[in-house]
């Protein structure tokens, strides 16, 4: 199937690494023109590795380094992408920082100075690309907008009591957004993981197993049971959200869907 995304010009926040990575490689299979905008590089300072493994698979792509933080950086970001390629279709709300204390037992043991970051990256982030990348789209005749919300948000996780508040204010967003945008023809929607094993969580994994002892037994314990709330009895892979992050960008599969939340989660959260 076509999905239309050939020649698109696809904005993937947080893309170098993890999610984010896994889907720029997904809209350049499709043959989609690839902005990685993130802070790091996921390899070293010199070497745009996220791009540069799009570009030497036969793809095009480009990699900025803003901080999603900033509105300036915002901006400077939209410029670079439209100096490369001379339009925008998609944006991808990806980054986030994710949070740190997952040993936190609830929410009063979390580290107040923890919170500014969780809201700044993944809720300011979101506005302001959609703000400084959505009216570029308004303008020029419509686009698609994708947000990143997480399955802790429509369920509740006690240990990650402030991520699940942020990503449920990027569901309230998506809905409000879309029907601010439709008129301009752009589609807003959500997809929310549910756990979702990254490179990120194999070296957190890894480490752990590594210590042994009670510690390693402690994290074996939680996941064993972690596994048992979902049906499907497996974690996400970056590649089960990328295609469907794709799916719903795309103006052939999903031309008519707009101001959705849907779940990547093997049935975690249902409804
Ligand atoms: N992995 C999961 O289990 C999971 C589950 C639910 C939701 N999500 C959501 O999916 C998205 C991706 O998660 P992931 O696990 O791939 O994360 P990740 O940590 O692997 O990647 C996040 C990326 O965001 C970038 N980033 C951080 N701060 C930034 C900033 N200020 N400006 C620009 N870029 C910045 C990082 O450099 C990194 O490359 C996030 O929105 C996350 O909340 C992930």
């Amino acid at each position: 199937m076509d999905l239309g995304l050939a020649g698109q010009v696809v904005v993937i926040t947080g893309g170098a690494n993890g999610i984010g990575r896994a889907t720029a490689q997904a809209f350049a299979r499709e043959g989609a023109r690839i902005v990685i905008a993130d802070i790091s590089d996921g390899a070293d300072d010199d070497v745009p590795a996220a791009a540069q493994e799009i570009v030497e698979a036969g793809g095009e792509a480009i990699f900025v380094r803003p901080d999603v933080t900033s509105m300036s950086e915002v901006e400077r970001l939209r410029d670079q992408a439209l100096e490369a390629f001379g339009r925008l279709d998609v944006l991808v709300n990806n980054a986030a920082k994710l949070p740190t204390s997952t040993t936190a037992p609830f929410f009063w043991d979390e580290d107040p100075e923890e919170w500014d970051g969780l809201i700044d990256v993944a809720l300011k982030g979101t506005l302001n690309c959609s703000k400084v990348i959505g009216d570029h789209l308004r303008q020029n005749g419509g686009g698609s907008i994708v947000n990143l919300s997480s399955d802790s948000a429509r369920r509740g996780e006690q240990r990650e009591t402030t991520y699940s508040a942020v990503k449920a204010a990027i569901i309230g967003f998506t809905q409000s957004a879309a029907i601010g945008l439709g008129p301009a023809q752009v589609r807003v929607n959500c997809v929310s993981p549910g756990r979702t094993i990254t490179e990120r969580h194999d070296r957190y994994r890894a480490d752990i197993i590594a210590q042994g002892g009670e510690a390693a037994a402690a994290f074996e314990d939680r996941e064993k049971r972690a596994l048992k709330l979902y049906p499907l009895r497996k974690f996400g892979r970056p590649d089960d959200v990328a295609n469907v992050i794709v799916g719903i960008a795309s103006p052939v599969m999903s031309g008519h869907v707009t101001g959705q939340i849907l779940s990547v989660n093997g049935g975690y959260h249902v409804g």
